[in-house]
């Protein structure tokens, strides 16, 4: 099987009620952690690159590593998908390289303008058979290359159910990330959030049947925080979104759950815990190894949460 868009993988979603994990990767290892997982449990793949992946592993090398996936997984349908993708010239680059499925996030931008911008990659991709996630609304945390609003701020930007449909009439996108509550990276929330889950049935009441994203879905785990901070870490404060309440919105309309801080986290806390233990190792297959076993568990993990293991078959 050659490379796939989301559209199927979306439709089966959300029939039946799950929502398929859509994974960040940047190098080898960690696309290799979550394959292996993937391949075990049967599921549909989502892998995505960010703009700062592109920049770091450089695009040739990424596209060469999931070239192997596809190939060595034929019975897995996977989508190479641009994450968050800020301007229209990154979205046709993404289009030209061969990506089946693009982001464009203007959610920083006014309605009308994030209509614009979003209206013309949806012309592009759809010219080229890819397809177009975009946003509305606006999540917290902060990343590299994604700003979001602050803590305290999160509940003041959620997506309002009718600018969404607004939205999705007139730009014509494939699916829709919607802030609900969440938030980028490790440091989401000072107290435990509750989801805004009126926000996603708020649009699927409206139109039924359409693909919702949810981003900043990690759960910042309390074992590999503390695991973490044992080995010489210093994430003290990190919290993350409950993992009930990420399996909540994957049996509403949420087909699409994005994780990276997760990955990122059981990869940063198998690498501490090999160098605190074995001081004297140096052979980065020794560190880098562990490490991709540890992206394969916690992936697996997610695929439970998510609901779509077994699932690959029926999203091919
Ligand atoms: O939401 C963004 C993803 O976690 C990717 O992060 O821009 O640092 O690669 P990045
Ligand atoms: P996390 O930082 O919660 O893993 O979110 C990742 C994400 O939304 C990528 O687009
Ligand atoms: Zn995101």
């Amino acid at each position: 099987m050659s490379l796939v868009d989301s559209k199927k993988m979306f439709e089966m979603a959300y029939k039946n009620g799950y929502a398929v994990g859509a994974f960040n990767v940047n190098n080898m290892e960690i696309t290799q952690g979550i394959v292996s997982a993937i391949a075990e449990e049967k599921a549909p793949l989502i892998l995505q690159i960010s703009r700062g992946a592109r920049s770091y592993a450089n695009i040739d090398y990424l596209k060469a590593i999931i070239g192997v996936v596809v190939a060595q997984n034929p019975d897995i349908p996977v989508c190479m998908h641009l994450d968050h993708g800020d301007t229209f010239e990154t979205c046709k680059q993404c289009v030209d390289d061969g990506f089946t499925s693009v982001m464009i996030d203007a959610s920083g931008k006014p309605f009308e303008e994030n209509i614009e911008i979003t209206k013309q990659v949806v012309e592009y991709a759809h010219d080229h058979n890819v397809v177009v996630e975009a946003e509305l609304g606006q999540l917290g945390g902060i990343e590299e290359d994604v700003v979001g609003v602050s803590q305290e701020d999160i509940g003041k930007h959620l997506t309002d159910p009718e600018q969404a449909i607004e939205f999705i009439e007139k730009t014509g996108c494939d699916s829709l990330a919607i802030a609900c509550g969440t938030s980028h990276g490790a440091y989401k929330f000072k107290v435990e959030p509750t989801l805004a889950f009126d926000v996603i049935s708020g649009i699927s009441e409206k139109i039924p049947g359409y693909p919702l994203v949810m981003h900043g879905s990690s759960s910042v785990l309390k074992e590999f925080k503390d695991l973490i901070n044992k080995y010489g870490g210093d994430m003290p404060n990190a919290m993350g979104v409950p993992e009930s309440a990420i399996g909540e919105a994957a049996k509403m309309a949420i087909c699409k759950v994005n994780i990276d801080t997760d990955l990122r986290m059981a990869l940063t806390a198998k690498i501490r815990q090999v160098f605190s233990e074995t001081p004297g190792e140096f052979d980065p297959r020794k560190y880098l190894g562990p490490g991709r076993e540890a992206i394969r568990k916690m992936v697996k993990r997610k695929l439970q949460v998510l609901g779509c293991s077994g699932k690959a078959a029926e999203c091919a």
